[in-house]
């Protein structure tokens, strides 16, 4: 039976890679894209999870808006990243298929209600959101949660939009507070491990060699997203973040991590958002999250790749 996802999403060029190894994989059924702000606003992340659902051939996948801002805090975006429209390289038609009736968030409850308890899997891509407001609206979602996995966080790696945090927790460090204190068996793909899948020249041509649309897509996408990061950290590639996430529900073994206390900096002007990863065990506060710290990135590659290659 396949496994059930819901995919909570800031498309962002690392998130629509990710979706398309999702919906090319037969061991997942996506029951639906909760689009949220981040990369780019939410006007623009739920268009994109659209275009990215029909450039998969699968316009039935519902997409649905969710919050268009942190809990508390102004949004930051990053377009410097993504580019203005936040899926700035190929040229993707317009969404014809609709958004979705009903607020993401009022989905993740319903969904988590009426499903069998501890049979959906939360995939975080982005700030977390509308899985924070998720779980403040129904706290008794959160022990009907089969797992979260999500792409957020650094320790050795450090930050990636400050010094010491990485975007996605940055964005909105309560509503990751609120997600890691919840108590659901959680997975961390942090930028510790993201940063060893890097986009070599050879990897992006081995895309664009699929010869389809998807394989060009995904070529012209991580061409456009490779290029801030090897500017700024000298790099032969991006680091292919969101996939990650799906690619450890497919393949668990090209990766390894430690169970460990995460806890969110949510305070600290200097600090906001950093995740202090208890990774040598020095503290006694409790275990809350699997964090991943090595990847197979040849053998992530080969899965894509050979995934892509069947859209
Ligand atoms: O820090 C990387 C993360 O922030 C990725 O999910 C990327 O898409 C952005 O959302
Ligand atoms: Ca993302």
């Amino acid at each position: 039976m396949a496994r059930k996802i819901i995919i909570d999403t800031d498309p962002g060029q690392d998130d629509a890679v990710a979706i398309l190894l999702a919906l090319a994989s037969p061991e997942l059924e996506v029951l639906g894209l909760t689009a949220v702000a981040g990369n780019v606003p939410l006007a623009l992340t739920h268009v994109n999870a659209r275009k990215i659902c029909e450039l998969a051939g699968r316009p039935q996948v519902p997409v649905f808006a969710g919050c268009d801002a942190p809990l508390k805090r102004t949004l930051v975006t990053a377009e410097h990243v993504h580019g203005r429209t936040g899926l700035d390289g190929p040229d993707l038609p317009a969404p014809k298929m609709p958004l979705a009736e009903g607020h993401a968030v009022d989905f993740l409850i319903e969904t988590l209600r009426q499903e069998p308890a501890n049979s959906v899997t939360l995939c975080a891509l982005g700030p977390l959101t509308n899985i924070a407001t998720a779980l403040q609206r129904a706290p008794d979602v959160a022990p009907r949660i089969q797992e979260i996995v999500l792409m957020g966080g650094a320790y050795f790696e450090v930050g990636n939009i400050t010094p010491t945090a990485e975007f996605n927790i940055y964005v909105d460090p309560e509503a990751a507070e609120i997600v890691l204190k919840s108590g659901a068996p959680i997975v961390m793909m942090p930028l510790d491990v993201t940063h060893q899948a890097l986009t070599t020249r050879a990897r992006i041509e081995a895309f664009r060699a699929l010869g389809t649309p998807v394989g060009r897509a995904v070529a012209d996408l991580t061409d456009f997203f490779e290029r801030f990061d090897m500017e700024k950290y000298g790099s032969d590639g991006a680091p292919l973040h969101d996939p990650c996430v799906i690619a450890y529900l497919l393949q668990p073994q090209l990766f390894s991590g430690r169970t460990i206390n995460v806890e969110i900096e949510t305070s600290s002007p200097l600090t906001l958002g950093m995740t202090v990863a208890d990774w040598w065990r020095v503290t006694d506060r409790a275990a809350n999250a699997t964090f991943i710290g090595k990847i197979d990135a040849d053998g992530f590659y080969r899965l894509l790749t050979a995934r892509l290659a069947t859209l």
